[in-house]
């Protein structure tokens, strides 16, 4: 474990020159459940040195938010990454990466613009920002990310394209508890009775694709079959159900090619997002 750049750099420096790659990277805000560990996994099958990055990154978080409370656990996410084959866990200090001074952002354009980026202002300009710092400093081949959270990985596609960073985006599969639940490090925060509902969110998903396979191609029908399934629930507060585009995150308005079906919504304390790429073909 480190928490300097400079170790990092040496270390993956002398990983290379021992012929350990490719690198790869698996960028977190730790607290690790699940879709964390299927993300280390992938990085392991596939890569020679495997540097896991776990940081609380405050400027992706506005003010209102729970950068205070978000969940943490070091010591077991240090043995979970581990067991997982992790080479190195750099966790760093706000010092280091943000130090006196620190001045500039990487600004993501229209792809950032709808979903959360409508509800959260700033939000990926802060996950843009430090991730392409993470690449900076690591220096990666292989980066990983989560499919549950599409629109991150689409400015982050995005980025690497516009910014030249020849990195390889993996977007791994959402990892699911049994009743549908998207695993998040913030279903810590519902209690018993709102975590009874959450699977709400997988069900109006998987009844927009269900409808899609019946033939149901106009994608007012299919939020409105969404915002239906969630239904005037007391305890969940819909933010947002739509169709969009997988790689622009633009609305469409009928499905005549894969599409992605994504929600959000907050459930007590929690705000909780899932989604699902739908085809007309299923
Ligand atoms: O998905 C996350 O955990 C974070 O947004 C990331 C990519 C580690 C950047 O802070």
């Amino acid at each position: 474990m480190t928490g300097t750049i400079a170790a990092v750099r040496e270390q993956v420096a002398q990983a290379r020159d021992r012929g350990q790659v490719p690198v790869g990277l698996v960028p977190t805000m730790g607290y690790f459940h699940e879709g964390h560990l299927s993300l280390m996994r992938k990085a392991r099958e596939e890569c020679g040195f495997v540097v896991v990055s776990i940081y609380v990154n405050p400027i992706q978080f506005d003010p209102a938010e729970d950068l205070k409370t978000y969940p943490s656990d070091f010591d077991r996410d240090l043995k979970l990454a581990s067991a997982e084959g992790a080479d190195l866990v750099f966790h760093p200090s706000d010092k280091e990466m943000y130090p006196e001074g620190f001045d500039t952002h990487v600004e993501p354009g229209s792809v950032a613009e709808g979903l959360c980026g409508q509800a959260r202002p700033g939000h990926f300009r802060g996950v843009a920002t430090i991730v392409a710092k993470l690449f900076n400093i690591v220096g990666p081949d292989r980066a990983y990310f989560g499919q549950k959270d599409a629109q991150q990985a689409a400015v982050i596609r995005r980025m690497a394209a516009d910014l030249d960073f020849s990195i390889d985006i993996r977007v791994c599969p959402t990892v699911r508890e049994d009743d549908g639940l998207a695993m998040s490090s913030r279903n810590t925060f519902l209690v018993d009775e709102e975590r009874a509902q959450a699977p709400l969110l997988y069900q109006a998903l998987t009844a927009a694709r269900d409808a899609l396979a019946r033939g149901e191609t106009n994608a007012s029908k299919l939020r409105r079959i969404m915002r239906r399934t969630i239904g005037q629930n007391y305890l969940v507060e819909l933010e947002y159900a739509r169709i969009v585009d997988p790689v622009t995150m633009e609305p469409v308005a009928r499905v005549d090619r894969e599409v992605l079906a994504a929600v959000a919504a907050r459930i007590g304390r929690a705000r909780l997002i899932d989604n699902l790429l739908i085809s007309p073909e299923e």
